[in-house]
């Protein structure tokens, strides 16, 4: 039996707004939820975890684990975690992951531990991602898979167990792989060494370390030794500087915005784009620095400001992953050319994000250009209101909806419903900075 496919669903409609004004605040760190679920399913007793993305992808990671055991329960304002020591127990059905690459990827790595048999799947964006990358390594430690194209995509079926702690030299810098081999190497004998050839980011270090796991960290090589066990504790989850990015450049972009997003994530393996967006001449104070759990956060005050053309390569790519789809939406407001290389990454994400991200832009009058492994924009050129689909893919839905507010007439965006998968209560939040622009049809 074939389920409906979700991703294609919802449908909106955005037009042209005033200034996004306000203060707000975006929903919890996506990266950081995923993680604290699973450690504190793996640390022995109980665990509460405030500010918990309540997405699609972080409760299928949550539902995998009770399925596996692992009690939850909503306390207050709290996500309380009653883990079960790293003693997991044989799920009885299917693990369904959604849509989520991070869950899934994250997951393989703490199945290959467990001396049990278990069944993996997710939607249709998802069983077309590659697997690979975190099978191959967990197989050398001594993990078996089974599943589609020799083993290579969902569903996958794990039988863990009996592993050896490896020294694996990763060929992408990936925060996915790298997590799935440490959450692996702490059932495994003896050390796991990842190595990476980027800075990739680093939540998975930080978060071992205050649940209270030894974990060497230098240039690129990250250890830890087999055996060790969690401790519970309690945790603040930050606001997502991948969710802030949306509201950020939308602010910049559309005249007389003035807006404050509060308790931003500004961890520096993750604020790539923002750097970016200073070079540009962006407008963006980072105010009220502090400490949020494990975590660096700032609230960002964002003014309207013209911006100008950049070039994006190297490590920076790796420090903004996710925010090329709504990059591209600030490139082509900008004055000149902007040039993304290096991020041939983008084409396995939730979509193909280089090829949708031109088209789409490409029918609102945007001057796009696809490259191999990224995109040129010349900036300046009138956008004007068009139908778009986001393809399924989150984060595209959302960058049309901050296009349509600087084009002229009314954009309609299908597909908007895996906005869900990241940032539910995207468009209330985005109703509530410039009113009136949104209207959910569907
Ligand atoms: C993530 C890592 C990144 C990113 C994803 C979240 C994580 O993926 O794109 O949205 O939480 O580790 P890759 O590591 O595959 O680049």
């Amino acid at each position: 039996m074939t389920k409906p496919n979700s991703l294609e669903q919802g449908v909106c409609i955005v037009r042209r707004s005033g200034g996004l004004t306000g203060r707000i605040r975006v929903p919890g760190d996506k990266s950081i939820s995923h993680r604290a679920v699973m450690m504190s399913s793996l640390a022995d007793g109980v665990s509460a975890i405030s500010g918990f993305l309540e997405s699609e992808d972080c409760i299928a990671t949550l539902r995998a684990f009770e399925a596996m055991g692992v009690r939850s329960e909503q306390r207050e304002d709290a996500l309380v975690i009653h883990g079960r020591g790293g003693a997991l127990s044989e799920p009885d059905d299917v693990l369904d992951m959604g849509n989520s690459g991070t869950g899934s990827r994250l997951l393989l790595g703490v199945l290959a531990g467990q001396d049990f048999c278990a069944a993996l799947t997710g939607d249709a964006s998802l069983r077309g991602r590659p697997m690979a990358r975190v099978t191959e390594p967990l197989s050398r430690m001594g993990a078996r898979f089974m599943g589609r194209d020799g083993g290579r995509k969902l569903p996958l079926m794990t039988q863990g167990g009996g592993l050896k702690g490896i020294e694996y030299a990763s060929p992408v810098a990936s925060a996915q792989i790298k997590s799935a081999i440490l959450l692996a190497g702490l059932f495994a004998e003896g050390k796991t060494t990842i190595v990476e050839p980027g800075p990739s980011r680093d939540h998975t270090e930080r978060m071992l370390r205050s649940y209270g796991v030894e974990v060497q960290s230098e240039n690129g090589r990250v250890s830890l030794r087999g055996g060790q066990t969690l401790r519970t504790r309690d945790l603040d989850v930050p606001g997502d500087p991948s969710s802030a990015a949306f509201f950020t450049i939308g602010a910049l972009i559309t005249p007389e915005s003035d807006l404050i997003l509060e308790n931003v994530g500004i961890n520096p393996t993750r604020t790539g784009l923002y750097d970016v967006l200073l070079d540009m001449g962006a407008d963006i104070a980072f105010e009220n620095e502090r400490l949020c759990g494990d975590e660096p956060v700032a609230d960002l005050h964002v003014r309207h400001s013209p911006l100008r053309g950049v070039r994006v390569g190297g490590d920076t790519v790796v420090r903004m992953i996710d925010e090329f789809p709504i990059f591209s939406v600030a490139a082509a407001f900008a004055e000149g050319e902007s040039t993304v290389e290096g991020a041939e990454e983008l084409r396995v994400k939730e979509s193909d994000r280089i090829a949708v991200m031109v088209g789409l832009l490409g029918r609102m009058g945007a001057r796009i250009e696809e490259r191999p492994d990224g995109f040129t924009v010349s900036g300046g050129a009138p956008l004007s209101g068009a139908q778009t689909d986001s393809k399924g893919d989150h984060r595209v839905a959302m960058s049309a909806a901050i296009a349509a507010l600087n084009a002229s007439g009314d954009t309609l965006i299908r597909g908007i419903a895996p906005i869900a998968t990241s940032f539910p209560g995207f468009f209330d939040l985005l109703n509530q900075t410039a009113p009136g622009c949104a209207e959910v049809l569907e």
